[in-house]
C-alpha cells in the first residue's frame, strides 16, 4: 500500500476506532521515553524554553496549562482535541463547552511552542505531546521536582463539547460521584486526591464557589464548612451574583491563599483548615477516607510530589493514539489538516510551509454563546 493511500485511510480510520471505542477511558501502553530523540531531538528542550519565557511574562499561566493537560486527557484521551477551534464534522469543540470557554488559560503558549516546533522539525511533533511536555514544563517551573514525560501521542479529528457531561468533574460535586468519574478514566480515588492538588496554583472565578457564600442552604447563608474568616475574604473579593453579571470580568480568587504560585502540599494543610475553595475542594475532607489521603499529603510534601509527578504520567497515558493508523501529526493545534494539506505534506515537504500559511485565515471568531455562567451551568 502506498503512503498516500494510508494517509487516506487515517480519517476513516480514525472514525471507525471511534464508533467502536468502550464508553470508559482507559490507560493506553505504547508511549516511549526519547520518542523524538531521532526525528526531533530539540523538541523537549525548545518547548520548555517555550513555556519558561511565556511563564516569566505571566507567571498564572503555569496553572493555565495544567489546566488544559488534565480536561483535554479527561474528554477523548490525550489527543489535543481541546485545542481545536473548529471540527471537520461541524460539532461545536470541548473548547466551547462551559467547563472549558474563556476559563482556558494559556493556550497561546501552545500555539507558540508547536509554531517553534514546526518550523524546526515539520510534522513531527504532535500537539497532544506538546501538551503533555508543556504541562510537566509548567508544573516543574512551579516547583515540582523534575519527571520524564512518555511521548508517540498523536492528534484527535474529533471534539465536540456534547463529549463533557457525564465526564468531566464540576465544582459542585462530592466524593462518590468525582471519584466515579475517575474510575471511569481507570484512576483511583487517591489519584483524585493527588491531582486535585493541582488547585495548589491557580485559581476560579467568583461564580464557580459564590453559591458557598451567599444563599448557601436554609439555615446558612455562608456554606459553614468554610473558615469564617476565610468566607468573609472571599465574600469581599466575590460580590453577591447579580443576573447581569458579565462571567468574563469575575474575579479570580487564589485556590492557595498562603503559596498561591508554588505547587506544593499547601493545598493540603488549607483544606483542613476549612480554606478549600471549591465545594469539590472542600469535599476531599468530608469524605472520611478521601480525608486521611488529604492528611497524609498535608504531612507529606515530597510524598505528594512524587505521586503528582506518576498520576500526571498515568493521566497522560489515557486513550492515546499511538498507532499511525489513527489521528495525525497537526500542522496547528487549532485545525485538523485538510486532506489537501496532509496529500501535498507527503509528496511534496517543501510546500509544508504554504500550506500552513494559507490555512492562518481559517482561525474562526470564537464565541461563547453557549456559556452559562455558574456552575450550576455545568452538567
Ligand atoms: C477533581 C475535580 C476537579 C474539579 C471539579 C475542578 C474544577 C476546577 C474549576 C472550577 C476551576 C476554576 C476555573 C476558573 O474559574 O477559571 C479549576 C481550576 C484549575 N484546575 Fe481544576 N478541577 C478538578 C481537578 C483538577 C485536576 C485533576 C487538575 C490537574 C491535574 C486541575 C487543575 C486545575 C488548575 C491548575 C486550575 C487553575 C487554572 C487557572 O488558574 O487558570 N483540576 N478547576
Ligand atoms: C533521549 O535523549 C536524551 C537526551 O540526549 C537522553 O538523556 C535519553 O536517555 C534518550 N532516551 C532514549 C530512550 O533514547
Amino acid at each position: 500500500m502506498s503512503r498516500l493511500t494510508v494517509v487516506f485511510l487515517v480519517g476513516a480510520a480514525a472514525a471507525a476506532a471511534l464508533l467502536g471505542a468502550a464508553v470508559d477511558a482507559k490507560i493506553v501502553d505504547g508511549l516511549r521515553a526519547g520518542f523524538y530523540n531521532k526525528t526531533c531531538p530539540e523538541a523537549e528542550g525548545t518547548i520548555r524554553d517555550v513555556v519558561n519565557s511565556e511563564i516569566g511574562m505571566d507567571r498564572t499561566i503555569a496553572a493555565g496549562i495544567i489546566r488544559i493537560f488534565f480536561h483535554d486527557c479527561f474528554i477523548t484521551g490525550c489527543d489535543a482535541s481541546i485545542l481545536l477551534d473548529e471540527t471537520p464534522s461541524g460539532d461545536v469543540p470541548e473548547k466551547e463547552s462551559s467547563a472549558n470557554g474563556f476559563t482556558l488559560h494559556g493556550l497561546r503558549t501552545i500555539d507558540v511552542a508547536k509554531s517553534t516546533i514546526e518550523a524546526m522539525c515539520p510534522n513531527t511533533v504532535s500537539c497532544a505531546d506538546i501538551l503533555a511536555f508543556a504541562a510537566r514544563d509548567a508544573a516543574v517551573s512551579a516547583g515540582l521536582p523534575w519527571y520524564d514525560v512518555t511521548a508517540g501521542r498523536r492528534d484527535g479529528m474529533r471534539s465536540n463539547m456534547d463529549d463533557l457531561p457525564g465526564k468531566m468533574p464540576a465544582p459542585g460535586h462530592q466524593v462518590p460521584r468525582l471519584a466515579e468519574l475517575f474510575a471511569q478514566h481507570g484512576m483511583s480515588q487517591e489519584d483524585l486526591v493527588v491531582l486535585s492538588g493541582a488547585h495548589s496554583i491557580g485559581g476560579a472565578h467568583c461564580f464557580m464557589f459564590s453559591n458557598r457564600l451567599y444563599g448557601f442552604s436554609q439555615g446558612a447563608d455562608i456554606d459553614p464548612a468554610l473558615e469564617p474568616a476565610y468566607a468573609a475574604q472571599l465574600r469581599q473579593v466575590c460580590p453577591q451574583p447579580r443576573e447581569e453579571d458579565d462571567p468574563e470580568k469575575a474575579p479570580k480568587v487564589s485556590f492557595d491563599s498562603r503559596t498561591a504560585q508554588e505547587l506544593d502540599n499547601v493545598y493540603y494543610s488549607e483544606l483542613l483548615a476549612g480554606r478549600g475553595l471549591l465545594t469539590s475542594d472542600d469535599a476531599l475532607i468530608k469524605d472520611p477516607e478521601t480525608k486521611k489521603t488529604v492528611e497524609l499529603f498535608a504531612a507529606n510534601d515530597a510524598l505528594w510530589q512524587q505521586k503528582f509527578a506518576q498520576a500526571m504520567q498515568k493521566l497522560g497515558a489515557l486513550d492515546v493514539l499511538v498507532d499511525t493508523t489513527q489521528g495525525q501529526i497537526r500542522q496547528q493545534c487549532r485545525l485538523v489538516n485538510t486532506q489537501t494539506t496532509q496529500q501535498t505534506t507527503q509528496q511534496t515537504p517543501q510546500s509544508t510551509q504554504e500550506s500552513t500559511q494559507s490555512q492562518q485565515p481559517r482561525r474562526p471568531g470564537f464565541g461563547f454563546g453557549r456559556f452559562i455562567p455558574g456552575f450550576h451551568g455545568f452538567f
